[in-house]
């Protein structure tokens, strides 16, 4: 089949399409309805459907004979450490701490979260999780303490699992202090916390709470697969929104599976046997995914990096791995390659590895940029796809679906929208806008399976937030256009979501931060152009009257701040004190124009707006610090 027939098959027919990919897995009873309306009236996929997602990832293929194949090889050249799982092994390992968390009183529908670094025991901790049927949150590592007691008050766990250490390039970033302190923070409180002890750090433990996880596993008795309905929850992921407080982007086990496994085919071309890479972090959505559960669901050997492309040890880490492993897919962000760029911009590594093995290399989570497009290309001689997608979604919204069909290549575009998703570039009012002109980018209902289910504990704000905008749409908070040959270009974000390094972050959320400082009146946070990373947050901040404070001194305390306060991923380093902040006459702050102004794009300044000179103001400002070049009033 071509990509244009399978496409239209999957919007036209997604019932026919999916129950057919529903065929694929394996599941306790197989559902015949693809999709009905539930109570929240959303759509639900496969609702009489049972199946358990981490007998789909491993005992399906034990028990099909593949026991003794690669599931898991651990990488970690932080630690100098190499490990490969068997599916057989790594059943073992998943089967004994479900055991654990059972024996904790972990139950199907529970929630447990899960803040740990790039150990095995992440990805054996999320599986086993899955396989009682409860519920998993992975809260990635980078975040401070007050983000993770928001997550704790949210989710409610029962119980969190956590590792003594993470380990940033050469230093070692203890967790527990951070776990413990989210854990005083919370008004929620977890009954306990298995804590993986590594090597580099021994965290100091409390036998009233925590549970050490080598002794809890030597005394665990295995525990099976609980099956679940397809609509019930596998995961929570937060992620960035407009406001302060961050979503809890809610799985199903069904939708997920068929989902996941189709793209592993589709959109990579990857088989049983076959080797694949997501260089990400199993708290990201791409960690979810295409770390642990679509390499597995689908019996490949999937490879968890703990490392960077650059520094551990040099920029030759992608390189060596692709050879090591023979790796068929490498999937990463473009900031990824970017550093790879900077630090060998000849490409001088490459040359000592054989990188016969690679079919494709993918990236995502940011726009790639045609230069990091070309070079990559360029020094690998390999097909490059573009393909873009979010949490909320889960697998590539659009792509070059080369499991299909390969399609030439656009740089600047994410290619295609991948079957299963209707991609509408829509005006403010909703009509549907011509060929190669910029709008609001929009998914036809229904999603197809593996999109998000709701926002946990707030099917409201999930409705308002996605669903209200565009009647009979998903609004995706992208904007772009969609030339005349159906290539989609995203463009950028139409909300106050910045992309910093492949990893998204809210500027509202850093706000709060900021608003909190006692000398900051008002402020705004703003994503300026970086060469490195995509977009910097920068913050604008306005003095309370009367109040005295050099510069300098308020930018380290801010940044200090937003580092407690969100954590260090954010990458918070500039501070701008200004006079004014551009606004309407009826006081609002216009953020588009913000926007505009870190985009270093030309400005549409509104006839709205109270005190244009306000404009002027920080693009003076703004140039003077190398923010911005070109922008112009
Ligand atoms: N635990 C604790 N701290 C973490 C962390 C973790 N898991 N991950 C990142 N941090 C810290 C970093 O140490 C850094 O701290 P610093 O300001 O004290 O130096 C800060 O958060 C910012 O991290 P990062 O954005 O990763 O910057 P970097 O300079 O360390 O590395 C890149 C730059 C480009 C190499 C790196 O960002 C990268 O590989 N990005 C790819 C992102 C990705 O995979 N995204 C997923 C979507 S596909
Ligand atoms: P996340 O939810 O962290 O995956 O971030 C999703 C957001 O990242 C999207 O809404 C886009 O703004 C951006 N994004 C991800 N992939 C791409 C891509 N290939 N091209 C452009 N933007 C992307």
């Amino acid at each position: 089949m071509n990509y244009k027939n399978e496409h239209q098959q999957s919007t036209e027919h997604p019932e026919q399409f999916w129950l057919s990919q529903a065929e694929q897995i394996a599941w306790y009873t197989k559902p015949i309805i693809p999709f009905c309306n539930n109570d929240n009236g959303y759509v639900s996929w496969f609702p009489d459907g049972t199946l358990n997602t981490c007998y789909l990832a491993l005992d399906q293929h034990v028990e099909s004979g593949k026991g003794d194949q690669c599931a898991l090889i651990y990488d970690s050249p932080v630690t100098q450490t190499k490990q490969k799982f068997t599916y057989a092994e790594l059943l073992s390992h998943v089967g004994r701490f479900a055991g654990v968390l059972k024996a904790q009183g972990v139950e199907k529908g529970d929630r447990v979260i899960i803040y740990m670094p790039m150990i095995p025991q992440a990805v054996i901790a999320m599986l086993a999780v899955a396989r009682l049927g409860a519920v998993h949150s992975v809260v990635f590592g980078g975040f401070a303490a007050n983000e993770l007691a928001v997550r704790i008050d949210d989710a409610k766990p029962k119980l969190i699992v956590t590792a003594s250490c993470g380990i940033e390039g050469q230093r070692v970033i203890e967790y527990k202090p951070m776990v413990d302190g989210a854990i005083a923070l919370a008004s929620h409180k977890p009954t306990g916390c298995i804590v993986y002890q590594r090597p580099q750090v021994a965290a100091s433990l409390n036998p009233e709470f925590d549970i050490d996880w080598v002794s809890a596993m030597e005394k665990s008795e295995p525990a099976d697969c609980v099956p679940v309905k397809s609509t019930d929850p596998l995961y929570i992921l937060y992620t960035s929104g407009t406001t302060g407080k961050p979503k809890g982007v809610v799985r199903d086990n069904g939708g997920h599976a068929v989902a996941l496994n189709y793209s592993m085919s589709a959109v990579y071309n990857v088989d049983e046997g076959d080797t694949f890479w997501a260089a990400s972090d199993v708290g990201w959505v791409v960690g979810h995914s295409y770390i642990v559960y679509g390499p597995l669901l689908k019996g490949a050997t999937t490879v968890l990096y703990e490392g960077k492309p650059v520094g551990t040890p040099d920029a030759g880490a992608f390189w060596r791995v692709v050879e090591e492993y023979k790796v068929k897919v490498l999937f990463a962000a473009p900031t990824a390659f970017r550093a790879v760029r900077k630090e060998d911009p000849n490409a001088t590594f490459i040359k000592d590895y054989d990188l016969s093995s690679l079919e494709t290399i993918f990236m995502a989570g940011e726009r790639l940029d045609p230069p990091t497009y070309h070079w990559t290309r360029e020094v690998t001689n390999k097909p490059i796809v573009d393909h873009w997608w979010q949490t909320e979604t889960g697998w590539p919204i659009c792509a070059n679906p080369v499991g299909v069909e390969t399609l030439p290549t656009k740089p600047g575009s994410s290619s295609v929208p991948t079957p299963g998703f209707n991609v509408q570039v829509l005006s403010e009012s909703g009509e549907q806008k011509p060929a190669n002109t910029q709008g609001a980018i929009a998914i036809k209902l229904p999603l197809p399976p593996g999109c998000l289910a709701s926002i946990w504990g707030d099917h409201e704000r999930f409705v308002q937030g996605y669903l209200s905008e565009f009647p009979g749409y998903y609004c995706t908070g992208d904007n772009g256009y969609i030339d005349d040959e159906g290539y989609v270009f995203i463009m950028g974000r139409t909300d106050d979501v910045i992309n910093v390094a492949g990893h998204r972050l809210s500027t509202g959320e850093m706000e709060e931060v900021l608003a909190s400082h006692t000398a900051v009146a008002e402020c705004s946070v703003i994503g300026v152009n970086d060469k490195l990373k995509g977009q910097i947050p920068v913050g604008l901040v306005l003095l309370k009257n009367g109040v005295e404070i050099e510069e300098q001194l308020l930018e380290q305390e801010l940044i200090a701040q937003v580092r407690e306060k969100i954590g260090p991923v954010a990458s918070f380093k500039r501070a701008i004190v200004v006079e004014r902040l551009p606004k309407t006459r009826s006081g609002k702050i216009l953020r588009k124009l913000l926007r505009q102004i870190a985009a270093d794009e030309p400005l549409a300044v509104p006839s709205t707006i109270d005190d244009p000179s306000s404009v002027d103001e920080i693009v003076a400002l703004m140039k003077q610090r190398g923010m911005v070049q070109q922008v112009t009033v």
